[in-house]
This record gives C-alpha cells, sequence and structure tokens, in this order.
C-alpha cells in the first residue's frame, strides 16, 4: 500500500511538473548590438510586444540590446548552440560561420539606393543563400535594409588618398578587409560594442557606419569628420536557430510568423527616415563636419574601388558576381 502510495505520489508529481511547464511561456532571447533607440533596436522591442500581443502571452520574448548578453562574433556561435534564439546581424559577419558568400553585398557601390538594396534582398538568389545558413543551424526569417554607410574619421575623407596609413574598423568581411587595402588604410576588426573606445582611444582612426549608429553609439562625439560617401549598404538577417523555431508549436510558430511581417513593414517603412534626421542631428550637434560628396568625388571613390570586384571574382567566381549584377540591378561603370 505504501509503495503505491509512493508511486501515486510520482505520478502526481510528474503530472503537476508536466502542467506547470505547459503553462510556463516559451522565452525568446533577442540579443542585438545597437541601441533600443536605432531601427534594429525599435524593431526589436515592436517584435516583442507583436509576439507577446498574437501568441496571448504563450511566448515572453527578451530583448538584450547594445552587446548586453552577446558581442558580434559570440552572438552568432550562442545562436547555434540554442543559447539565443533571435538575433539580426549585419550580413557582413557571416563569414566566421563558414558561409562567405554574404561578403559578397559589400562590394562597394553595388546597391546604390534603398530601390537597389530591396530589389536584391527580394530576388529569389536570396533563397539559395538562406540555405546556406540553414546548413549552419541558422533559419533567415527576414531581411532588413538599414541604408548606406558612410565613413567618419578624425582626418576629412574627400579623395581616395585621404584614406592612406589610416587604420580604419571593419565588421569582418573579406571583402571589407580588401575595400580598406585598396584605399590605403590599415583594416582592423572591431567588435561594435568596442567600437566607441577604439575610436576614442585612438585604437583606429576612423569606420563606416549608418547614421543612426553614428548618433545612437555617439561615435560623432570621437570622430571629428564625417563624409555621406554611401559606398555600401548595412543589412540585417533577423535569423534564429532552426531548431528552435521548427520545434515551436505550428499556432505559435505561425503567430510569430505575423509578427516577423509586420516588423519588417515597420523597419522597411522607417529606417530610411530614422537615417536621414540622425545626419541632421550629428550636423546640428556642432562636433562633427559633415562632407557630401561632389559627382566628380564620387566618381573617383568608384575608379579607386572598382578593382575590388575584380579582385573578388577569385573568392566568389565572376559567373555569381555577374548573377548579383543582375539580381540588384548593378551596372558596373564603363572605365
Ligand atoms: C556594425 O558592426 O558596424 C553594425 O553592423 C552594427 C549593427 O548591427 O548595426
Amino acid at each position: 500500500m505504501k509503495r503505491f502510495a509512493i508511486a501515486l505520489a510520482a505520478l502526481l508529481a510528474v503530472a503537476l511538473a508536466g502542467s506547470a511547464q505547459a503553462d510556463e511561456p516559451i522565452v525568446i532571447k533577442f540579443s542585438h548590438v545597437v541601441s533600443p533607440e536605432a531601427p534594429k533596436g525599435k524593431a526589436a522591442l515592436l517584435f516583442k510586444e507583436l509576439a507577446e500581443k498574437y501568441t496571448d502571452g504563450r511566448v515572453k520574448v527578451e530583448v538584450y540590446p547594445n552587446s548586453s548578453l552577446y558581442k558580434d562574433k559570440e552572438e552568432l556561435e550562442a545562436l547555434q548552440l540554442g543559447s539565443v534564439q533571435l538575433l539580426a546581424p549585419s550580413i557582413s559577419k557571416f563569414g566566421p560561420l563558414g558561409v562567405k558568400e554574404f561578403d559578397i553585398f559589400d562590394l562597394p557601390f553595388l546597391m546604390n539606393d534603398d530601390a537597389h538594396a530591396r530589389q536584391m534582398m527580394a530576388s529569389p538568389m536570396m533563397a539559395d543563400l538562406n540555405k546556406k545558413l540553414e546548413a549552419k543551424g541558422v533559419a533567415p526569417l527576414a531581411y532588413w535594409d538599414n541604408g548606406a554607410h558612410d565613413y567618419t574619421c578624425n582626418r576629412p575623407l574627400i579623395v581616395p588618398d585621404d584614406f592612406r596609413g589610416l587604420k580604419m574598423r571593419i565588421q569582418g568581411s573579406k571583402v571589407l578587409d580588401a575595400v580598406a587595402r585598396q584605399l590605403g588604410a590599415i583594416p582592423q576588426i572591431i567588435a561594435f560594442g568596442e567600437l566607441y573606445q577604439a575610436l576614442q582611444t585612438g585604437v583606429v582612426d576612423g569606420e563606416d557606419n549608418v547614421a543612426t549608429n553614428i548618433l545612437t553609439q555617439k561615435f560623432y562625439e570621437v570622430q571629428k569628420h564625417m563624409t555621406l560617401s554611401h559606398h555600401s549598404r548595412l543589412t540585417y538577417a533577423l535569423v534564429t536557430n532552426k531548431t528552435f523555431w521548427n520545434g515551436l508549436p505550428d499556432d505559435v510558430r505561425a503567430q510569430l510568423d505575423r509578427a516577423v511581417k509586420e516588423t519588417n513593414a515597420f523597419f522597411n517603412d522607417t529606417a530610411a527616415k530614422d537615417n536621414s534626421d540622425a545626419v541632421d542631428k550629428i550636423r546640428a550637434s556642432g562636433r562633427t563636419e559633415i562632407h557630401v560628396l561632389t559627382d566628380a568625388e564620387r566618381k573617383a571613390w568608384i575608379g579607386k574601388l572598382m578593382p575590388v570586384h575584380t579582385e573578388m571574382q577569385s573568392r566568389f567566381g565572376k559567373d555569381f558576381i555577374e548573377r548579383i549584377y543582375k539580381a540588384s540591378g548593378f551596372t558596373p561603370p564603363q572605365s
């Protein structure tokens, strides 16, 4: 009788634990490296709000901004290990995963404006690239284009020769490394979360970024010059752990997909304006002098940097580069 009572108690305990577990919300940790005020930071908070609302609280999203949980490289490792469930890294940071193809989007002047960037991200070619990420356990849910990169430095950067000998922070892609070298600069990979200090202490002389990051990370406080060069794009991939996402109950996943879709629309509608407002705020601060490239200066930059496209044929294959040109609507300038 006593043994029966113990067995019954054990069974009850398991059942109770099971039901407690069933009532526990599914926790999604969303880690990112930017400010909550930057477009990605705002999008992460909106996703949290929508995901919790649409799943009636069955999902709880914890957002960790400003590299507070993981820095650039660590966050991708953590995603693969399942320690975090959502990230939105710049696609220039996928190299260490063993997916080098995404570096191609850093080819200078490849995507000249919002329309070309969106055309590229909507192209069927992205489905092939998605498979490369999925093979690493990383499932892309969306791409967010956060606009054009501009250079900041403690020296004015007007003509390509101005880069000679400067230590420039890069995100990590091999194309960005080649770009810096082609300009005569010394590239240094530095995690975004360490960049302010690196600029402040002179570990590097400059960097390139979108205006919202330059504003919200306060890079403009420690950089005297900014050149609106628009030489490349900052694109994010909203990525999850594939096993985690596929293991979600179907109805929960459907509601999260709905939240992703609405977050995409928000990002697409607001990022460009936020970046243009950020340029105005940086200008108004009086701390950083802003230079807009003239057509002739821009032509000189393009002329200087086009050899990187040729150099990268050996890395990506001429055929792949040409397919990317076609998908993004890029026409190489006639020399
Ligand atoms: C950078 O590392 O410069 C940016 O990509 C950071 C970000 O995620 O916007």
